[in-house]
């Protein structure tokens, strides 16, 4: 069960629960029922490698002041049954005092390999109540040794080089008797589709996912016991370049090669056990009994380029028993499992088809040439039904932009084809759907010798990592609203295992200079603990030998010699993993990353004794794209980029803070004072070196007082007039930005640190050149890499590098939540165990409305402001947690919760005034502010 549908069960439960509790009928007991098991953040998973998995459990939404958990029970059995009665044979916590519902450490006996646990909770309230049980949940652990596996990779012969079709590979086995429990772990070097007795395997998309193939490669499982029958059974498995053989971004120039980046030859291996009634388990590996063939439809598949598929050469049957193999091969049965890279249980969400999407027109825009237009850009590929002759081909081209003859523009993909080519079987047509390449496009070309193609023949499908959605955001402005969508959309594109720059030119790599700016609103906006968990291993994987982080995660081009060690790119290596602690309170996370995090801050060290990073900062990308490299009449060429080095101080500087941080986190004391020290060391040298005694900044740019403030680099006292200097910087821009990657959020949010929420709100709701708002004036779905990625009057930005899917501005995402909304956690308490809720209305924004389901559960805000001096605001907080409420107002004696006032309200204690609101500390609940 996925992870969204056991939170949308837990709704009506939770609804059941409060009623009662509120006294208004039911005959559920009162108290806490906990909901949403997750196991190492996954719902029910069924390969679990940690040995010491962490549980997590949540409450939801519920209308009980205050309602907390104060004690748990955790029962863990080997069977349902046993755990239904009440009993856990393998572990039962006993009642453990504790308020910890969130990556709580397994505490029974040492797990094993396929070891199947059922789970339930308990949890007692800030009564000692116990609640009801949860419902029960389960896992299955993974393959922890590798041997464990008697598989052994298997392989076509022929390597994956002049011929390129996809490998298929069969082999038919009996079982004796039926089965009670199948699990099946399979792997690939490349991408696999597995079938067995004629159907498809599981939903999952694009596996194994992305990972340093040399290093580590991912297995998954799936329960397959419904597919199989006593008697003969078939298992056949289709395998693909993908990333391993295919082309991945950036290879051409990097190491001059298309393909074959990480191997040349696709592999399989696969691992089924049966379980019986009283017999011994049947095993069925992937070994040289197997068979394979390369004549099969697959005639190519790669990322970036698209797929071939011939429908002639389909086999029918292939993938069923009974079919006459004998033209196949015998496969290459290779190395064992154990020889291979290091196998590991997926630890993230599946990558899935997420969405369907209808085109919302269809154009000729030449003769014969069909362009659809699907309304989004989007991720993934489409289904299109088709009618011709047998053998004739139809092509779609994918794109994001169309040109002025409303033919599709494909400049900017540079080297990635993203072209679906299909030969059709017969007269009939067919329906096509590639399955081993993704595009990014909103617009798709037909062309071919088929019938004229009708609006309702293509679908496009949405594929990325299949993470739960997190936040919601709604407001009284339109413009707004669209920028949220096309955050969210920007970052749904973006996740194909690894967080990339973007989905569709020869590119879409894990650039960490990227995420390291959009990870907080990426949070905001979907669970991304478990995809992070994944990556942030990815980043160590590519750590260089002498301690730099990679400009990019995964790294395949030689980790200790390009493209490594770039301030703001490496330093994602420190802040990505930060942000996984603050907002899920994973110290595992911090515990396993921490001396790689060092080793970056001693490089840095090492090569700047100085302490001003002025050497060695690899390739250098500073505050990318700032408004130095805008292209429009009347923009200034000059005064936006902040200096490289101040940039790179900057970074060295939090970096170091946030090590020093984590050293606390995790009680390393020598460690944190040490990193504490050097921290105020950078500072103390970044503001001898870069700041003068008016708070001058070198560079006087926006981006530069940006960071110095964000970063908390800057002496108190120097701060008004720094910020002084940023509000000057906007003016001299005419209202506008010229930020960078790097500083264009962080701006954001320090004019609303200093009480400029009112100049945030203007730069958020421009329309003019350049701002978010001209871009969605010209029809953008989706986040521009550049202001001005399209210009009226001037047209396209420069081919080699203009994406119009690129989350990196996206990231005021993240002042929407924190100012719009007002959705905060408290910094001291990670995990969201404390929020701080503080919307700050501007913009002439009527009302706004929206919410972020965090560990603990949703964190619900709406605000009203009918007229100046009216003000209401709803809020929920899940149980478990406390909240800080600012509500703007004049004098608390005018606020009212609920119907009464609001410093004699249950639950509600106010605390003080401060900056125009009053400031209340709440616990769990549903609280309805007003002021008059
Ligand atoms: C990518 C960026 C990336 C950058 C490094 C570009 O080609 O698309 O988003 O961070 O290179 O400066």
């Amino acid at each position: 069960m996925t992870s969204q549908r056991v939170r949308a069960l837990i709704v009506p439960v939770i609804v059941c629960a409060a009623v009662t509790l509120s006294g208004q009928g039911g005959s559920r007991p009162p108290g806490l029922q906990p909901a949403a098991l997750r196991v190492e953040y996954l719902a029910n998973p069924l390969a679990v490698d940690a040995e010491q998995p962490r549980l997590t459990w949540e409450f939801g939404p519920q209308n009980v002041r205050g309602a907390r958990q104060t004690a748990r029970r955790i029962l863990a059995a080997s069977r349902a049954d046993i755990l239904a009665a009440g009993r856990g044979d393998v572990w039962d916590s006993g009642k453990v005092a504790s308020a910890e519902s969130v990556n709580v450490p397994w505490g029974g006996r040492p797990l094993r390999s396929r070891e199947r646990i059922h789970w339930k909770v308990q949890a007692w309230d800030e009564r000692d109540r116990p609640g009801p049980w949860s419902s029960p949940a389960e896992w299955t652990m993974g393959l922890l040794e590798a041997s464990d596996w008697s598989a052994r990779w298997i392989r076509d012969t022929a390597p994956s080089v002049g011929d390129v079709s996809a490998t298929y590979l069969r082999r038919e086995f009996t079982l004796a008797r039926p089965a009670v429990r199948a699990i099946v772990h399979v792997s690939a070097l490349g991408l696999y589709e597995l079938r067995i007795n004629g159907r498809r395997v599981g939903d999952r998309q694009l596996a194994p996912e992305w990972t340093d193939y040399t290093t580590r490669v991912q297995y998954q499982a799936y329960d397959v016991t419904p597919m199989l029958r006593q008697g003969g059974n078939v298992v056949a498995a289709t395998v693909a370049d993908g990333w391993y053989a295919g082309g991945v971004g950036l290879a051409a120039m990097l190491v001059k090669k298309n393909r074959n980046i990480y191997g040349t030859t696709p592999s399989l291996l696969f691992e089924l056990e049966v379980q019986h009634e009283g017999a011994p388990a049947t095993k069925v590996v992937s070994d040289g009994s197997w068979r394979a063939t390369r004549t099969g439809p697959v005639r190519s598949a790669d990322i970036l380029n698209g797929e071939t598929y011939d429908a002639r050469r389909e086999m029918p049957g292939w993938d069923a028993i009974g079919f006459d193999a004998s033209s196949w091969h015998p496969v290459e049965a290779g190395e064992p499992a154990a020889a291979g890279p290091r196998l590991v249980a997926q630890p993230n969400e599946a990558i899935r088809i997420t969405e369907d999407l209808k085109p919302v027109r269809l154009t000729e825009p030449k003769p014969g040439v069909f362009v659809f237009d699907l309304g989004q850009n989007m991720v993934g590929w489409c289904r299109l039904a088709v009618r011709g002759k047998a053998g004739a081909t139809v092509r779609l081209r994918h794109a994001e932009m169309l040109d002025d003859a409303g033919l599709i523009y494909t400049e900017n993909l540079r080297g990635a084809l993203q072209t679906d080519t299909y030969m059709l079987r017969g007269a009939a047509g067919g329906s096509f759907e590639p399955q081993f390449t993704y595009h990014g496009f909103r617009y798709v070309e037909v062309t071919g010798d088929v019938e004229r193609p009708r609006l309702e023949d293509l679908t496009g499908r949405a594929v990325h990592s299949a993470v739960t959605p997190a936040g919601t955001f709604e407001s009284s402005d339109a413009l707004l609203n669209q920028l949220w969508k096309n955050i969210v959309w920007t970052q749904r594109d973006n996740m194909h295992a690894v967080p990339t720059d973007c989905p569709q030119r020869d590119e879409r790599l894990g650039w960490m200079g990227d995420i390291l700016v959009f990870a907080q609103t990426a949070i905001y906006n979907f669970d991304m603990a478990a995809f992070l968990k994944k990556w942030v291993v990815d980043v160590r994987d590519a750590q260089a030998d002498d301690g730099r982080f990679p400009d990019f995660a995964p790294h395949p081009f030689g980790k200790n010699e390009r493209f490594t060690g770039a301030p703001g790119w490496g330093d994602a290596g420190v802040v990505v993993p930060w942000r996984a602690y603050e907002n899920y309170g994973d110290t595992q996370i911090l515990a396993d990353h921490f001396d790689a995090a060092v080793r970056w801050i001693e490089f840095i060290r090492r090569e700047n004794p100085g302490l001003l990073w002025t050497k060695k900062r690899g390739n250098d990308y500073g505050d990318w794209l700032s408004g130095d490299t805008l292209v429009a009449e009347g923009w200034p060429k000059k005064g936006a980029e902040v200096p490289k080095e101040v940039f790179a101080t900057a970074m060295f500087a939090h970096s170091t803070d946030l090590v020093a941080r984590m050293a606390r986190v995790l009680g390393k004391d020598a460690e944190a004072k040490k990193y504490g020290d050097l921290f105020d060391r950078i500072k103390a040298a970044f503001n001898s070196a870069y700041v003068d005694g008016e708070g001058r900044i070198k560079g006087d740019t926006q981006a530069g007082y940006a960071l110095a403030l964000y970063l908390d680099l800057l002496p108190e006292a120097v701060r008004p007039a720094a910020v002084r200097r940023m509000v000057a910087g906007i003016d001299a821009y005419k209202g506008h930005m010229s930020t960078g990657f790097h500083s264009t959020y962080r701006m954001m949010m320090e004019l609303t640190r200093a009480g400029r929420t009112d100049l945030a709100y203007r730069l958020a709701l421009e329309r003019t050149f350049p701002s978010w708002g001209y871009s969605i004036d010209n029809g953008a779905t989706t986040i521009w890499e550049r202001w001005d990625g399209y210009v009226k009057g001037r047209g396209f930005q420069d081919k080699g590098m203009n994406s119009f899917n690129h989350y990196a501005i996206g990231a005021v995402g993240e002042w929407m939540y924190r100012v719009v909304l007002g959705i905060n956690a408290d910094p001291a308490q990670p995990g969201w165990a404390r929020v701080v809720i503080r919307p700050r209305p501007g913009g002439g924004l009527t009302w706004a409305k929206g919410s972020y389901h965090s560990i603990r559960g949703r964190v619900d805000v709406g605000w009203r402001q009918p007229s100046a001096d009216a003000f209401s605001l709803d809020v929920t907080i899940p149980p478990g947690v406390t909240a800080t409420i600012y509500v703007p107002a004049r004098d608390a004696a005018r606020v009212s919760e609920g119907d009464g006032p609001a410093a004699r309200a249950a639950g509600v204690t106010f605390v003080r005034m401060e900056d125009g609101a009053a400031v209340f500390e709440v616990g769990s609940g549903q609280y309805r502010f007003a002021v008059k």
